[in-house]
Formats: C-alpha cells, structure tokens, sequence
C-alpha cells in the first residue's frame, strides 16, 4: 500500500525523521486556515500517489493564507497523471540551500535490503538514474540490521558512498538511521526521501516522502487500516476485501472463480486465448476461494463476481483435492439458495475435476440451477464461458 506524502510525513516525524509542520485540508477554507497556522508562508501541496507533482503545477509556494486558499483552489481538482487532487498539504517553507536523495527498499532481486542515496536528488532524479548512474550510490543493507537497527558504520557507509558534504555528513548519517527505523518498524517496503534538503542555516529536512507499506504485516499494525485510501479502492475489490476474498478486478468480460492460486492463474490464460475465438472477451478477475470452497464463501464470490457490470458469464473452474467436488457442487447448491434471484442472473459455466468429480457433476445435474451448465474439460469450459460472455 502506497501513502499519500502527509501521512508519510505523519510517519516519519513519529520516527524521528526531521520534516517541517505540514496540515492538510480538502477545500481552500482549510487551506487558509492551516496556512494560518503553520505561519502564513506556505508551499501547497497536491496530495497524489504520483510522482513529478511538482513539474506538473501540483506544488506551489504562498505567500500567505489568502495566498494559499488561492492556490490550493487552483490545485484542488487538478488531474496529475490520471489522478485527481482531493486533498492538499499545506507545509512550512524551506530555504533550500541543496536538494539530496534517500532511500532504503526491499531488493528482491538479490534477496537483501538497499540503501540508496545521492547529492544530485530532487526533480530531475529519475533521469540522473539513467544519464549518470555514478551519481545515484547503492548499498546493500544486510538483514542483520532489521533486528539490530542501521549500524553507525553502515550509516557512514551510505554517506561515503554518495559523497555527501562534510559539514552534513553526521546529519545524514543520523537520518538514515531514523529513515530506517520508519522501514523497519513500520514493515514498508520502500522509505524515499526525495528531495532531502541541505537549508540555507545548514539543517537537514526531508521535504517529500514516499512510503510503501507491507500489507502482509497489517496485523501487525492496527493503525494502518486507517492509512487506507477507500474512497478511490475499486468498490468491488473493497467489498471483497471486506469478507477476506482474494480477489483482483481485471479489465475483461468473464467472471473466474477457482479454488487455489496456481488454477486460478491458469484459468485467466486459457480464458484469454478462448476470448480470442469469441470476440476477444478477457477475464473479469481473478477469484482464489481457497482449498475450504464452502457454501458461504462460494456465494461471497459469486456474489462479488455477479455484480461486476463488466461480468457477461462466469466460469467456476475447480479441482477437487481435501476439499472433494461432491462438497464444492453442494457450496455452489446451497450458494443458490442464499443469492436468490440474483444468482441465475448470468450464465455460470462449471467444470468439475479431481476427487469426486462424478458425484458432484450428479449433484449439480440434479439440482437444475439456472443458467448453470457443465464441461468436462478446462479448456471446453474456457471455450463456452468466453463463447456465452460474446454473445451477450
Ligand atoms: N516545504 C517546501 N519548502 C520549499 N520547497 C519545497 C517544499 N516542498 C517541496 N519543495 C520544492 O518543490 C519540489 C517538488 O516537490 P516534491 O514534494 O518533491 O514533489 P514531487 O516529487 O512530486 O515533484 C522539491 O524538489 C522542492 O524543490
Ligand atoms: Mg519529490
């Protein structure tokens, strides 16, 4: 889960991040007032989870309170990239004297931690990235260090590396050592700093913060469900979230529902080359209902799937294993029964396979659903759903 810049802020002043009083405000009266404030001069903010907000107007300086509520009305609905400004941050002004980069993030790749830094950081960093990649240091965090915390050395490490000033080197040092505590103790997988400024009175301040948060470790953390953007999540994948589906809305015509993983991403392919035969129709999601498949957790799904506009037909693909078919066949029966009318709704296309496939092929013949019919086969299945989700 990606942050919007002011909770990052929030969480980096929680840590000992050094930043500068920030407020946020959703309409230019709030704007104003926070201006108010934080001293009356400003920079106002666009609060997207996009970067380069600043080269696209969504980052502006104010003189004063009706300068901001000014300002924050001219960036307030503002599109930036295809996403529109619903909130701003209002932040206290820095004399930039330099602007540096940091950051730490997982480094799946080569199964470590890495630390990133440069003295060339601000706006133009992703191009010095590519133009003059000598300028942009990398170092590898080892693990040790997530029980332990960013050694001193190791710090200093990071700060050799990428040359920074002398008379900033133990500021920065230190910083990292709080930056890593915010990826540590928050369980992110990425903590940027960009731009980390140098002031005019010689302090270092991180000015813009971007942290992507671990959602595997929420339990961990009861205060992250509140960091949740729900009023842009898909309504869709949040009310899946809601009842602990697994659950991803693509862009397609077909409704899957599976039981494991690994099926149910075969199940998107071959839906995708029958779609080829059949107008092109694509998959609607992807649905894992897990090894269980039980009546309440199969009319979950279906009732998920059922109402995706975008869904013309579903295909529920299963393969029986601990969980038998005979037992998936009466979870769809009784999830019938709790979906009522909405559930003949579209045409549901089931093939059964594996442990017990007999019996729960016989279970489904005998009780009639509507719009439900059976193929042996996965790739029949496929076929028939992509052919049924075309015509319609
Ligand atoms: N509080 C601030 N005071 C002074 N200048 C700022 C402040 N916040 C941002 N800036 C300037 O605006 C630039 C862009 O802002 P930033 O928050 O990094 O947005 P983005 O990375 O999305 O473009 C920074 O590189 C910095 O020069
Ligand atoms: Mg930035």
């Amino acid at each position: 889960m990606d942050l919007f810049e002011y909770q990052a802020r929030d969480i980096f002043a929680k840590h000992g991040v050094p930043v500068l009083g920030g407020e946020v405000a959703e309409t230019p009266e709030q704007a104003e007032a926070a201006a108010e404030k934080l001293g009356g001069r400003v920079v106002v903010k666009a609060q997207v989870k996009v970067g380069g907000r600043g080269k696209a107007g969504g980052v502006k300086l104010a003189e004063g309170p009706a300068d901001a509520k000014e300002k924050a009305a001219a960036i307030l609905g503002m599109d930036i990239k295809g996403h529109t400004v619903h909130k701003v941050m209002l932040a206290q002004t820095a004399e930039i004297e330099a602007e540096y980069y940091v950051s730490f993030l997982l480094d799946r790749s080569n199964r470590t931690f890495l630390a990133m830094a440069s003295v060339e950081g601000g706006m133009e960093i992703e191009e010095i990235a590519v133009s003059k990649p000598e300028a942009l240091a990398k170092v590898p965090v080892d693990a040790a260090a997530y029980h332990e915390g960013l050694s001193q050395e190791k710090a200093d490490e990071i700060v050799k590396a990428a040359n920074f000033p002398h008379h900033v080197a133990d500021q920065v040092a230190a910083t990292l050592v709080t930056l890593w505590d915010v990826f540590v103790k928050e369980d992110a997988t990425l903590v940027e700093v960009n731009p980390l400024v140098k002031t005019k009175a010689g302090k270092i301040v991180a000015l813009d913060g971007k942290v992507s948060l671990d959602e595997n470790a929420s339990f961990r953390h009861e205060d992250h469900e509140a960091l949740e953007d729900k009023a842009s999540a898909d309504p869709l994948e949040a009310k899946a979230k809601a009842k602990h589906l697994n659950y991803v809305k693509l862009d397609g015509e077909v409704g899957i529902i599976g039981n494991g993983a690994g099926l149910v991403m075969s199940t998107l392919d071959v839906v995708a080359y029958a779609g080829e035969k059949h107008g092109n129709v694509k998959p609607a999601n992807f649905l894992d209902i897990g090894g269980g498949a039980s009546a309440e957790v199969m009319a979950n799904g279906l009732d998920i799937i059922l109402n995706d506009p975008a869904v013309k037909s579903v295909f529920v693909n299963v393969f029986g294993g601990i969980t038998a078919c005979d037992a998936v066949a009466n979870g769809i029966v009784e999830a019938f029964k709790l979906l009522g009318a909405e559930a003949g709704s579209k045409p549901l296309v089931v093939r059964l396979d594996g442990n017990n496939a007999e019996l729960g092929r016989q279970i489904l013949v005998d009780a009639k659903l509507p719009g439900v019919e059976q193929v042996d086969t996965m790739d029949g299945a496929a076929d028939r759903a992509a052919e049924l989700a075309n015509a319609r």
